[in-house]
């Protein structure tokens, strides 16, 4: 089995997967969200402490597995360093005392085995990433090598959510809670749609987040339906971005697979209007169990699966933890 561990934000997961069947043998998570709640945000060096306190007893609960596993894959890239340290050591630890191999996992090449958790990897495939920290648009080769097609110039459209949460004074993270707040009204707030006209292919939701401060600013004291439609506004012009411009991007590469990735990928709002794009394609859209959408070992541990299967080991002493996304070295 690949023994797979994730720690790059908030999330300690471990997760056991056979490299033969794809069965997930084992799955645990344990989220910090609560702890960082009255925050707002995620505070990195509680963060750390959480997973230094998890991560151990986690892999405690696998020792009777320890015999079946033939290689340790660890997330070491992007995330918040002081989290993915935490990760990347005690895989370290496991390599050495188990004398495994160990397998390097970019979390965004995780997320994008979210969909392909129990079923062959289908490259080439058009991707929309839309997670805490990241918003990409995604072309991946039939060799795996990722161009990345969009980006966002400011806030990420899962952060753009949280945002939206704290100034409504929910907690964090907000996505859910938003969409959730969202589910039952059809929002009358004209927020412009960002870059609408702009022929620029790339994201931005900072200045949807300034519209939406000053409508509650406006509001002032606000009620149940003044959220609900706040929430459902924001949430339609958001989507209505993100559709925008992949639009745009499907007309031009006409993919017959496509994925959606990442924590806010549970979105069903965007969920809709991306069947229906790929529809319009007669494309396959390939979508994560809800939860499996959100930080997780199980997809760090699938991804690892691929990466034994091509002997894409790496020794402890060269594997090092990377906070930003390298674009040079981003490949499946
Ligand atoms: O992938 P993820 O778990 O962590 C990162 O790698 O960043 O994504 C977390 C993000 C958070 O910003 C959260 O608010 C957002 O995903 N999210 C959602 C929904 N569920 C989670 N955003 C919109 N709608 C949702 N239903
Ligand atoms: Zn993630």
């Amino acid at each position: 089995m690949i023994l797979g561990i994730e720690s790059s934000c908030d999330d300690s997961s471990i997760a056991l997967m056979d490299e033969n069947s794809l069965k997930l043998n084992y799955f645990s998570k344990i989220s910090q969200e609560i702890k960082h709640a009255k925050f707002g945000g995620v505070v990195p060096e509680l963060a750390a402490r959480l997973h230094t306190k998890a991560l151990p007893e986690m892999i405690e609960k696998i020792k009777p597995y320890f015999s079946e596993i033939s290689a340790i894959a660890v997330t070491n890239e992007p995330g918040l360093s002081v989290s993915l340290i935490g990760g990347v050591s005690m895989a370290k630890a496991l390599s050495i005392s188990l004398n495994k191999p160990l397998i390097a996992v970019n979390h965004l090449v995780g997320h994008i085995f979210s969909v392909f958790l129990d079923k062959k990897e289908i490259f080439p495939l058009g991707v929309l990433l839309v997670s805490g920290g990241h918003t990409l648009v995604l072309d991946i080769s039939a060799n795996g090598k990722i161009s990345v097609l969009a980006k966002t110039d400011d806030d990420s459209f899962g952060e753009s959510f949280d945002k939206v949460a704290k100034m409504l004074g929910l907690d964090y993270p907000g996505g859910a809670l938003i969409e959730n707040l969202a589910k039952n009204c059809d929002g009358n707030l004209n927020f412009t749609v960002p870059l609408l006209h702009d022929k620029r292919l790339e994201y931005s939701f900072s200045g949807l987040k300034n519209q939406v401060r000053m409508e509650i600013e406006k509001a002032g004291e606000t009620s149940q339906s003044v959220q609900e439609n706040i929430a459902a506004s924001f949430q339609k012009t958001a989507i209505a971005h993100i559709m925008d411009k992949l639009s745009k991007i499907y007309e031009m590469k006409k993919w017959q697979n496509f994925a959606v990735v990442g924590g806010a990928s549970a979105n069903s709002a965007l969920r809709t209007k991306l069947e229906n794009l790929a529809n319009k394609y007669g494309s396959t859209l390939h979508l994560a169990p809800l939860k499996f959408c959100s930080d997780n070992a199980a997809m760090i541990a699938r991804a690892g699966v691929y990466k034994y299967n091509k002997k894409e080991f790496i020794n402890y002493k060269n594997l090092d933890i990377v906070p930003h996304l390298n674009y040079e070295n981003f490949k499946i």
